[in-house]
């Protein structure tokens, strides 16, 4: 089968003139779970935000399931995207966070109740329900952001840094409640972060980004086993 996600040649400069992303190419066949991994600055955010379309690149095409989309709005690219500090709408209690996107989407009353049902049996939240956001633990938090990005069904899952929000004692356990969720999903999923236990433990496949440039990608064992160059072998230390 073909890649479904292709980005090809993606520059991006920031009106500064700094280049924040040099020369990104990248193909991913539907399904992988793709971990992101490099330090602060190293443009991972800003790929997300050009591949969700919420910002655009000075020059490269991304194409999705044979489409190009780089003149596709975001709200119909039928992509998710879970943020750093979830972005949950502290007014709104968890079924009505979770049925945000499915109202944006105009379904109807019954079909997204039923939905918002599946979603909360899914994460474990359904006695949850009512609750309002500020009455929930961190980790809950994180299951209804979840919970809230996959109900709209999006073809495309990322999650930028999801854990760095969390207590340290808490991230190992919620990473591995989280890849659990995710794994059995035939979703295409990238999983942004700074640290390479998290990139190993969330993704089939790690890309190493240094400076807006890929600097490597592979299975974790081959990252580890054969650095492409000193940079890699020490940032993996
Ligand atoms: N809107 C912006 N204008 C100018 N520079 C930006 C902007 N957003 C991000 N940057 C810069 O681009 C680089 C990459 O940022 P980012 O994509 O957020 O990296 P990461 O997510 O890997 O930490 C950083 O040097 C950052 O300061
Ligand atoms: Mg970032």
């Amino acid at each position: 089968m073909g890649s479904e996600l292709v980005l090809k040649h993606i520059h991006k400069t920031f009106a500064d003139g700094s280049l924040v992303l040099n020369d990104i190419n990248l193909e991913l066949p539907k399904g992988t779970k793709l971990s992101i991994l490099g330090p602060s600055g190293s443009g991972k955010t800003t790929l997300l935000r050009l591949i969700a379309g919420l910002a655009a690149p000075g020059s490269g095409t991304f194409s999705f399931a044979g489409e190009l989309m780089n003149d596709v709005p975001p709200y119909k690219r039928n992509f998710g995207m879970m943020f750093q500090d979830f972005a949950l709408f502290p007014h709104l209690n968890v079924e009505d966070n979770i049925a945000f996107g499915l109202k944006m989407k105009g379904m109807d009353r019954a079909r997204s109740d039923a939905r918002v049902g599946e979603m909360l049996a899914m994460m474990g939240l359904s006695e949850f329900r009512k609750r309002h956001i500020d009455e929930l633990s961190g980790g809950e938090r994180q299951r209804v952001a979840l919970a809230r990005t996959l109900a709209p069904q999006p073809r495309l899952l990322m999650l930028d840094e999801p854990l760095s929000a969390l207590d340290r004692s808490l991230r190992k356990h919620l990473l591995i409640e989280l890849t659990q969720i995710i794994s059995p999903l035939n979703i295409t999923t990238i999983f942004v972060t700074h640290d390479h236990e998290e990139a190993f433990a969330a993704g089939d496949l790690v890309l190493i980004m240094n400076q807006g440039e890929i600097e490597q990608k592979g299975l974790p064992e081959e990252l580890i086993r054969f650095p492409k160059n000193d940079w890699v072998r020490d940032f993996l230390k």
